[in-house]
């Protein structure tokens, strides 16, 4: 199936974009509590990381990934990256969405996630692991000090947590001196943190180990099941697009790499075998 046939059945699927594959982590938890929508996942795959890149270059990946989506006949995308939620979502919603089409809606991960923050964090001191990127924009902490101004939050970017896991390396020994390496740091940094956030849709994959080298007070919150919660919560709150939203159950998955790469490293993240599609972007 190519990009026109999907549009050509009418479909309008919800849009899950990643930089790669970390976003398969939040599309598991979405279809589990919204299994009778129809979904298109597209990783940037050919050139993932973001987390490494500015606020420049992953505006206009995202973007030009969003307006794809969009053109495949999704009403409603989901940024279901940190990095592109960090540094492109906001332009994208207030430049881009009101000129290419104000009644579609792109929302992000950072949200839903430190919307919950209160109700985990019981010392309000909070810890975030992420990419080098997300943690540059600040958009953690500014998004937390708008909501809960009385929360300290501490940041480590883990820059090797990413390609430790797209090389699936994350369950061997190698990793966990890098998985040590930040928790150490982010505990020094604040001893009275009780709560971590995987600020990274890939991180999920570590939290076996992760758990395994923290005091066992400390809170890990991945962030698939708060932001499968959210949309459910907003598609109630938002009739007008739930109705927009095409009901079939069906996954189509689009990679901007080769298909052989993405169904090797899917694989990582999701069982079974997925099979993608090519997707060229201009
Ligand atoms: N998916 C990205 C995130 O959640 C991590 C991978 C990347 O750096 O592109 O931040």
């Amino acid at each position: 199936m190519n990009p026109k046939e999907v549009t050509a059945k009418k479909n309008s699927p919800i849009g899950i974009f990643d930089s790669g594959y970390g976003g398969l982590t939040i599309l598991n938890e979405i279809k589990k509590q919204l299994p009778e929508y129809d979904y298109i996942y597209l990783g940037d795959n050919a050139r993932t990381p973001y987390g490494t890149r500015s606020f420049d270059v992953v505006y206009k990946y995202t973007l030009q990934c969003v307006t794809k989506l969009f053109e495949m006949g999704c009403q409603l995308v989901i940024l279901a990256c940190n990095t592109a939620s960090a540094k492109a979502l906001r332009s994208i919603q207030q430049r881009d969405l009101p000129l290419i089409d104000p009644n579609r809606r792109v929302l992000g991960v950072i949200r839903p996630t430190v919307e919950v923050i209160n109700t985990i964090t019981k010392s309000g001191h909070v810890g975030l692991l992420a990419t080098a990127g997300t943690v540059q924009s600040e958009s953690y902490p500014l998004e937390i000090k708008k909501l809960y101004p009385e929360i300290k939050v501490s940041s480590e970017a883990c820059p090797l947590w990413v390609p430790l896991i797209e090389n699936n390396e994350h369950n061997g020994d190698g990793a966990d001196f890098f998985v040590k390496k930040h928790l150490q740091n982010i505990l020094f940094a604040d001893s009275q943190i009780d709560t971590l956030i995987l600020g990274c849709t890939h991180y999920p994959l570590l939290i076996d180990k992760i758990k395994r080298y923290l005091p066992q007070n400390i809170q890990v919150v991945s962030q698939g099941e708060l932001v499968a919660n959210s949309l459910a919560n907003y598609l109630k709150r938002h009739t007008e697009m739930a109705d927009k939203c095409s009901k079939n159950g069906t996954i189509n998955y689009f990679t901007t790499e080769s298909v052989e790469k993405f169904a090797s490293s899917a694989s990582i993240f999701m069982n079974g075998n997925i099979e993608a599609i090519h997707l060229e972007l201009d």
